[in-house]
């Protein structure tokens, strides 16, 4: 009979301890957004993965043929076009922004989802990197003429201020607003294919030669991966933008970083706790007691997640 009852009182235990755990992991939830493919956003333009090539593999680098509809492409550069300002660099001891001669574009920060276009190129562009939208910054626009250039760097930083908010960038996506009538191209001087990309044919310039390199085209958009899968940055994502010779370039970057850029690190998703007594009140039952301090609710997460041992 005791034991009948003993029985009885650790099933409705782990009844509720696995309902306590299903609730905090549904909070979790909650706080990350979740991935949808838009099929036909403000303009209609469905997401078409088959449009997407893979263009090399070191570094990881992917081309998407119209991603973007030209009234797209016209609406970012109707939004940016007043706001141009000399492009910067970041320091590499530092993190500053500084001005330099090997960036000499212009351009801009859009808002992040500022209307219903942005909005929606922002959840297509996470629906095919499979990066949350909270990852990312907001888009940069940038305006190139006659000349004017971004000599081979990498999207990654060297200085720890610009990692403090939501650490490394992982990806880039790179979209092409206009047509470039000669120059402009994306180029990659380290690729391993670089090579093996035939060149004879097409009018390519003597900058994109000296790499595997995409040549702008309006609504195009390159995707490639600034780190390894192992997490460590990749020395081959080395990326340039050739000197514009004919016409002029406008484009769009979206960078996206490995956790939420739009507030600081939500370090309560890690697994810690954030009482030093929190091992002694859960050996004294609290986390049943009272678990909204301890395990959280719908309202928030507690404050000995680990020692409730629901993380
Ligand atoms: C920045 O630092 C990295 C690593 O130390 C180095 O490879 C790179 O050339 C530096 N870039 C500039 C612009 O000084
Ligand atoms: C990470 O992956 C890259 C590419 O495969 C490899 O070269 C590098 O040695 C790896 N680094 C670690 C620490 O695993």
């Amino acid at each position: 009979m005791g034991f009948r009852v003993l029985l009885m009182f650790n099933l409705l235990l782990i009844l509720f301890l696995s309902n306590l755990s299903i609730k905090a992991s549904s909070l979790r939830k909650i706080r990350e957004s979740v991935i949808r493919l838009p099929n036909g956003d403000s303009y209609g333009h469905p997401f078409d993965p088959t449009r997407v090539t893979q263009i090399s593999w070191h570094p990881r680098a992917f081309l998407y043929r119209n991603f973007l509809t030209d009234q797209e492409c016209d609406h970012f550069i109707q939004l940016a076009k007043d706001k141009l300002e000399k492009s910067m660099v970041a320091d590499n001891e530092s993190g500053k922004s500084i001005e330099s001669e090997v960036r000499t574009s212009s351009g801009m920060f859009l808002n992040k989802a500022q209307d219903e276009v942005v909005a929606g190129v922002e959840a297509r562009i996470s629906a095919w990197t499979f990066l949350p939208v909270e990852n990312g910054e907001s888009m940069q626009i940038l305006h190139y003429e006659n000349g004017q250039k971004y000599e081979p760097h990498w999207d990654y930083f060297h200085d720890k201020a610009n990692q403090a908010l939501g650490g490394h960038r992982i990806a880039t996506v790179l979209m092409y607003l206009s047509n470039v009538q000669k120059g402009g191209e994306t180029v990659f001087p380290e690729s391993e294919i670089k090579e093996s990309q035939p060149k004879a044919n097409e009018d390519w310039s003597e900058c994109a030669k000296k790499g595997y390199a995409v040549k702008p085209k309006k609504g195009d958009a390159l995707l490639f991966f600034s780190l390894h899968p192992n997490a460590t940055t990749d020395v081959l994502s080395l990326h340039g933008s050739c000197p514009v010779i004919e016409g002029e370039k406008w484009s769009a970057t979206k960078w996206i970083h490995v956790r939420n850029f739009d507030k600081p690190d939500d370090t309560s998703d890690e697994c810690k706790d954030e009482n030093v007594n929190c091992a002694t009140w859960a050996a004294s039952g609290e986390c049943i007691k009272n678990p909204v301090y301890m395990v959280g609710s719908a309202e928030g997460l507690g404050y000995c997640r680990k020692s409730c041992k629901v993380c």
